[in-house]
């Protein structure tokens, strides 16, 4: 135990759901990493809450003292294991936009059920928007990303449209950066929450 994880949620030790005010504008980025993308999301909008969610423990004690140098406060830090935070943790209807950002992409055929897109994730995470809510996902990975816009196209839950990322199109995480300096693009895609 370190000092910072004090400030840290530990997701898989709660069975209950975790708090969130409703009436705030609140955002997931889940497998947030070294959380850069988190900490320009959260800067640009000092008055929403933004959620930083990973598996790994260490990364989420690194943005915490990054967030203390730069006096970061709306940010809650969760350290969790995504299928088990979407299904026991988080509250239906309460986020406004969720990112998935160039998640593991595992190539390799015998891995490809590790994804984390799929239908029946997708349809989880859907329950968890709020009405008008945005799933915006991303990966530098082309046959992950194809699969991803199937899915999300054929679950017929979400609207395609870009355009609900115009205002974050200038914050990329630090795998977008370390794609980009190789010379490879990244793919976004954004997704408005039907109501059905
Ligand atoms: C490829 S990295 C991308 C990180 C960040 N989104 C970025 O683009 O820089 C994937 C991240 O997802 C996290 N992750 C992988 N599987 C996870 C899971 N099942 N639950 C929560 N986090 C997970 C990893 O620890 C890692 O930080």
């Amino acid at each position: 135990m370190k000092p910072e994880d004090q400030f840290i949620e530990f997701i898989a030790e709660k069975y209950s759901q975790i708090s969130i005010d409703k009436d705030k504008i609140t955002e997931l980025d889940l497998g947030c990493g070294k959380g850069s993308f988190t900490t320009q999301l959260a800067t640009k909008y000092p008055d929403r809450v933004i959620f930083a969610a990973d598996i790994m423990l260490g990364r989420l004690r690194k943005l915490y003292k990054r967030n203390e140098r730069s006096g970061i406060k709306n940010m809650r830090l969760l350290r969790c294991e995504a299928w088990h935070l979407i299904n026991q943790s988080i509250p239906d209807s309460s986020l406004n936009r969720i990112h998935i950002l160039c998640p593991d992409p595992w190539p390799k055929s015998r891995h490809k059920g590790n994804r984390l897109v799929s239908s029946e994730f997708v349809s989880r995470l859907y329950n968890k928007i709020k009405e008008n809510g945005v799933f915006h996902f991303s990966s530098d990975d082309i046959p992950y990303f194809t699969l991803a816009l199937e899915v999300l196209g054929k679950s017929g839950l979400f609207i395609r449209d870009d355009s609900k990322l115009n205002d974050i199109s200038n914050i990329k995480t630090d795998f977008e950066e370390r794609w980009n300096e190789m010379g490879l693009e990244v793919f976004h895609s954004a997704w408005i929450k039907k109501s059905i």
